[in-house]
């Protein structure tokens, strides 16, 4: 699995290495919404919380219903247009990253980069064949039809992320639909990520297509916008039935606790906690990239969720060291194919947090 450096969110691996308490430190490096778990699952919690005692749903039948339930509602289709059988959940959409890879066993596989790591670490432990895609500054690192033209027939599948984790930029609708056909025409299996899809209010991914594509597979994570990434719930979403069928089959038992088996469908119900997400993502996604795109130095890249990517012109200066010192932790992203030690990612916090970072930066990029 992944090494502890290639991923945010390692205040505990980069306390040690600065000798600080990893609760001292104000975590941008990892794109958890910041309101915080929602108070209806922390009620639910510890109101059922004697569930531990008893083993999971093998079966985990009223989770996959719960998502089922909430695409038909949000697509204003009859429940019985998205059935449970479209659904798999798993302990994180990581999970189900390793999984599909393992069922499907892809023999050559394209990945448009830079991108999250684990396409890439879960094709490499099949030993797949692996081609890359890459997104270029020239074209403000956006998927452009470049891409069409890289799809051919020995290809087995193709991992989109949307939007995409670090660089945070969506594929136009026209040209999605455009690589959803030809891959589709290619034989080509479609694994797109929407793990970051619902910090979008106004995108609905592709969902309402599932139907019509039985070569595309939908990731979807509730740990970022739900703030649960202890918890891990993650979910598939596919109308290939001979597939979803073997995924369900050979699947390891009670991957998912019993705490995240109830979470979902309390989660997907809270229309509140969304509506105040998007509230403070409204304001505070405006108010970071500004502040950022002020900075001497920076390209800061127009985010689409919870976070923003941009290139320091300093390939030699160690903003991520630098901001360490003042027990900030951003991202850095020298690891992702494609990318330098001059990128970095940012996730986007309160007002309050975000105000300290930019005033971090304006301090150390003065000096620097
Ligand atoms: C694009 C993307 N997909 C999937 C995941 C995995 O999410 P989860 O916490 O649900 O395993 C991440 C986590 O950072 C991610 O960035």
């Amino acid at each position: 699995m992944a090494k502890s450096g290639q991923h945010g969110g390692n205040t505990r691996q980069m306390a040690e290495k600065y000798g600080r308490k990893a609760e001292d430190i104000l975590d941008f490096s990892a794109n958890i919404n910041p309101l915080g778990m929602p108070q209806t699952l922390r009620d639910a919690i510890i109101s059922q919380v004697t569930c531990v005692e008893r083993y999971p749903d093998i079966d985990y039948q009223h989770l996959h219903q719960a998502i089922a339930r909430h695409h038909a509602a949000q697509m204003s289709r009859p429940e019985s247009d998205f059935p449970a059988s479209y659904v798999i959940a798993g302990n994180g959409a990581t999970e189900l990253i390793f999984q599909w890879v393992q069922q499907t066993q892809p023999r050559r596989a394209l990945i448009v980069e830079p991108t999250f790591a684990e396409y890439r670490q879960a094709l490499t432990r099949i030993g797949c064949d692996i081609e890359r895609f890459v997104l270029v500054e020239q074209e403000g690192f956006a998927v452009t039809e470049r891409l069409l033209a890289a799809l051919h027939e020995e290809l087995d599948c193709l991992f989109l992320c949307t939007p995409n984790n670090p660089t945070g930029l969506m594929p136009a609708p026209a040209l999605l639909q455009q690589i959803l056909n030809r891959s589709a025409e290619l034989g080509i299996q479609l694994f797109v990520d929407e793990s970051f899809i619902d910090f979008l209010p106004q995108h609905r991914g592709l969902t309402d297509v599932l139907d019509r594509y039985p070569n595309l597979f939908l990731l979807r994570s509730m740990t970022k916008f739900y703030a649960i990434p202890g918890l891990r719930l993650g979910y598939l979403l596919a109308a290939n039935q001979p597939i979803m069928a073997t995924l369900r089959d050979t699947r390891e038992p009670w991957t998912i606790n019993a705490f995240a088996a109830l979470a979902a469908d309390i989660l997907l119900q809270d229309h509140a906690y969304a509506q105040q997400t998007y509230h403070w993502l409204h304001s505070e996604q405006s108010y970071l990239f500004q502040g950022l795109s002020q900075l001497p130095g920076l390209t800061v890249y127009p985010p689409a969720a919870n976070y923003i990517f941009f290139r320091l012109h300093r390939a030699d200066f160690d903003l991520q060291h630098a901001l360490m010192q003042r027990n900030i932790l951003i991202r850095h992203c020298a690891n992702y194919p494609g990318l330098s030690t001059h990128d970095y990612r940012v996730a986007i916090r309160t007002r309050e947090d975000n105000q300290q970072l930019l005033e971090a930066l304006r301090d150390v990029l003065a000096h620097c």
